[in-house]
């Protein structure tokens, strides 16, 4: 006997290429079996043999899709910067800086005041289909901020990243190797145990490409995987340096030429944009389609966090990478399900299979297409992870 049926599925996006010769692997008037909380069985509707099944769930005729796997986020903070981003939209460019305010605001919260907000942006992705999560650290920038912002991450998910190497604390503004002698020793010591990926933000402003190098080198040392904010503010070293430590993922990359691309395409480091950062900084937005052309794996993410991209919506990721980055809809869908699974190395996400989590979103609309062709317009209806509704 199986726990759940799906079925009346119009279009379930699957992520199996085998399926149809498609990224997207789509199964026209589908049904899926769902046991302890994987997929147990997927085909078509009229395969289903009768069964016992603890629960039936009718799609309508709608679409399901994957849950999203928003693999790059900032969710552990106080306060906002409301003010900057208007002072932004009136003309004031983004820059790093920004983040030591949020840093004030952040060491001076409590623990229940940053678990508050951290739960209501975990539910505000869930009730728009995301269901699995990567967060970091980033602004504590103290071994007892940071590690208390891991323990918080670590309460809603096992993708957690060490960020100390976010921006050069204000205190340590004129010993710069200090803090990064720092964030290398007794921080690393402290935050290792609840940290799964360590990340730098390599960039004008924040960690140059050998600072960068040298904490990489120290988080893997302590069993850390390697990913990156590479090359948001400027071109620069970041994606080449991702790729020479086997970054799981460079992330940002507005900047790239065609040795970038090479390097991608010889690696296997994901391409991570966040159109949110482009959005919300009003910054130019990068083409997406060499990256394509040359075959790199590419994900897309929300970066929700207060100073650059102030949302938790992968519907909006997925609208914006088509219509200003230049995916294709079936890129985006890809890129915000399956590609930010291969972001957090994990194959047990971003794709409906036999074994796979049953992770998945029921739309409101007959063609996953509507999430780029409809923006702004929620058609998330219902969510499950393991198997369970949850939204
Ligand atoms: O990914 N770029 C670096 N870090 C964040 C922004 C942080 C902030 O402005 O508070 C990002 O965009
Ligand atoms: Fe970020």
């Amino acid at each position: 006997m199986s726990d759940l049926l799906v079925t009346d599925i119009g279009c379930l996006v699957t992520n199996e290429v085998t399926i149809d010769g498609t990224p997207l692997g789509v199964i026209y008037d589908a049904a899926f079996e769902v046991t302890a909380g994987k997929v147990s069985w997927i085909g078509s509707r009229s395969e289903v043999k009768a069964s016992d099944y603890q629960k039936i769930v009718s799609a309508n005729g709608k679409s399901v899709i994957p849950g999203f796997v928003d693999s790059h986020n900032h969710l552990v903070f106080a306060g906002d910067r409301a003010t900057e981003f208007s002072a932004r939209m009136q003309g004031q460019p983004y820059a790093a800086g920004g983040i030591n305010y949020t840093v004030e605001q952040t060491r001076s919260a409590s623990n229940e005041e940053l678990r508050k907000n951290t739960v209501a942006l975990v539910s505000e992705g869930l009730s728009s289909g995301t269901t699995t999560v990567e967060i970091k650290s980033g602004y504590g920038l103290s071994v007892a901020d940071e590690l208390r912002s891991l323990e918080i991450a670590r309460e809603f998910t096992e993708e957690t990243t060490f960020l100390g190497a976010h921006v050069m604390p204000t205190e340590f503004k004129s010993a710069p190797e200090d803090y990064v002698a720092m964030v290398c020793g007794p921080m690393l010591d402290a935050v290792a145990p609840h940290a799964k990926w360590i990340d730098v933000f390599c960039d004008r402003g924040a960690f140059s490409p050998n600072q960068t190098r040298q904490i990489l080198t120290a988080g893997i040392a302590k069993g850390l995987l390697p990913r990156l904010h590479a090359n948001q503010l400027e071109p620069g070293e970041g994606i080449q340096v991702g790729v020479e430590f086997g970054a799981a993922s460079v992330d940002h990359i507005s900047h790239f030429d065609n040795s970038d691309i090479a390097a991608l395409a010889n690696s296997n480091t994901v391409a991570t944009f966040l159109p949110g950062a482009e959005f919300s900084t009003r910054s130019k937005y990068p083409d997406a389609r060499p990256m394509f052309a040359a075959g790199i794996k590419v994900a897309i993410a929300s970066d929700c966090n207060p100073g650059s991209s102030y949302t938790t919506n992968m519907p909006l990721m997925i609208a914006l990478a088509v219509r200003e980055m230049f995916f294709t809809p079936e890129q985006a869908l890809w890129s915000a399900t399956k590609g930010g699974a291969l972001a957090l190395r994990r194959n047990d996400v971003g794709h409906l299979a036999v074994g796979a989590k049953a992770d998945f979103s029921i739309l409101s609309s007959t063609s996953y297409l509507h999430l780029a062709y409809r923006p702004g317009v929620n058609l998330v209806e219902q969510v499950w992870r393991n198997g369970n509704q949850v939204s």
